[in-house]
């Protein structure tokens, strides 16, 4: 059901301030900066390797992101694999009994088709499932 892991989601206070030490001490890939109003964050994308890491910073302040660093300060928020077919996944992890925040997938960054596993059932986990669009990275 999962092909790779698909990236995973760091969450912090500002791209800008953050972006340098990825893109430049890391050495990783920049794939640009994207904003996704439906989850009320701006995402930078790195490749590495086959996966990327995704950088959230909260847009406002009741974005889901912003309460989490509110709680936990910033840093990993979730861990996404990748799906070839993410109702197929929702409809057997649902049927395995698993919680599902999403139980319809929704859009992410990159024309990218999501959803979000509850942590309940994922070991306090955020676990997303991600089905590739067809803008590649
Ligand atoms: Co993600």
């Amino acid at each position: 059901m999962l092909t790779k892991i698909s990236h995973i989601g760091i969450a912090v206070t500002s791209l800008d301030a953050n972006i340098p030490f990825y893109r430049d001490n890391l050495g990783m890939e920049f794939a640009g900066i994207e904003e996704v109003a439906e989850q009320k964050v701006r995402v930078a994308m790195f490749q590495v390797g086959e996966s990327k890491i995704e950088l959230l910073e909260p847009t406002s302040e009741d974005s889901p992101v912003a309460r989490f660093i509110e709680k936990s300060g910033p840093g990993i928020h979730h861990i996404a694999y990748e799906v070839a077919d993410i109702e197929a996944a929702i409809a057997t992890l649902r049927a395995e009994g698993a919680r599902m925040i999403d139980e319809k997938p929704r859009n992410g960054a990159h024309g990218t088709r999501i959803a979000f596993i509850h942590p309940k059932s994922s070991n306090g986990v955020l676990t997303e499932l991600c089905q590739a669009g067809h803008e590649r990275i």
